[in-house]
């Protein structure tokens, strides 16, 4: 064989392999993987790579179905089976196969993934170019990214906690939600982040500032503080599935309750535009 992918039990060139499309790691990259090379079909370090890979599965609360020896006696009995005695293997876990939900499923077991190539190794004394690049790694929430991984964390903690839905703060900035994006009611105006790349542009959030307007509440995009949250007259929060619902407790805290018909208001609006426009009954 020239390449191998490996689901499962299942065996196959990698160009032939398939895996389902509800595997977490479509949904929210929700897995973890390691690699190494190996040369002569031995794998340089593996043990250091498996410990490091078991240890990433326990960070994501993951158990591979099988143990770090049966791993190692996988994946060397794998690479045997290339032509090439020096290969790139890489292998990877992912939470399971379920439909989409950002919590964690719950009838589901990890899925293991091997891949195998051949590679080449490098003239490791060549020089080579550099550039420098900010680190922005997860500094990218405006973008609509499959790569969800620490919502879906902050996803399960919630339903952990018994609650629908957590709060992301960045030191006291309020930001948005796992799979939302925050207001709060405070003395008639109405607050949510401003459209940085801290928050998803919503296209709820969108609609809300258009029916504020048209019902006249000023809106403030400015961001608030987590005194400001716990202190507001209403929160609320807003995306496609949950339309706008408010809290009543918050870290189990009761909060909000002060400006009922405000919120109300802003609540039939959008209500009555979406059942106007999709012409279903309200
Ligand atoms: N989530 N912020 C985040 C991180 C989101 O994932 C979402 C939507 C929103 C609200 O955006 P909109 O109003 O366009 O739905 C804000 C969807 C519902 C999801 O992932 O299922």
């Amino acid at each position: 064989m020239e390449t191998l992918g490996y689901y499962n039990g299942i065996i196959g060139p990698l160009e032939e392999l398939r895996i389902p499309m509800n595997d977490r790691a479509c949904w929210f990259g929700d897995g973890v993987y390691d690699v190494s090379i190996c040369a002569q079909y031995t794998i340089f370090a593996l043990d250091e790579h498996i410990d490091r890979f078991f240890n990433s599965a326990a960070l994501l609360y993951m158990t591979p179905r099988i143990s770090k020896p049966e791993l190692a006696e996988l994946l060397n009995t794998l690479v045997r089976k290339l032509d090439s005695p020096t290969q790139f293997v890489y292998w990877q876990l992912t939470r399971g196969t379920a439909p989409r939900i950002h919590t964690f499923p719950e009838h589901t077991a990890p899925n293991l993934w091997v891949t195998l190539k051949p590679f080449t190794l490098p003239d490791i004394y060549g020089k080579i170019k550099l550039i420098t690049v900010e680190d922005t790694r997860f500094f990218h929430c405006n973008i609509k990214t499959l790569n969800l991984l620490p919502n879906v964390l902050a996803s399960e903690k919630a339903k952990q906690a018994g609650c629908a839905e957590a709060v992301f703060h960045r030191g006291n900035r309020v930001t948005e939600c796992s799979h939302s994006n925050v207001y709060i009611l405070k003395d008639g105006i109405l607050r949510t982040a401003p459209l940085d790349n801290l928050i998803l542009p919503g296209i709820s959030r969108a609609h809300i500032i258009v029916q504020c307007g048209k019902l006249g509440i000023p809106v403030d995009e400015t961001p608030f503080t987590m005194e400001e949250l716990f202190a507001a007259d209403e929160i609320m929060i807003s995306s496609t599935s949950s339309f706008c619902m408010s809290a009543s407790h918050l870290d189990g805290y009761q909060v909000g309750g002060k400006a009922p018909e405000l919120l109300r208001q802003i609540q039939d609006a959008l209500w009555t535009e979406f059942h106007q426009v999709t012409g279903s009954a309200l």
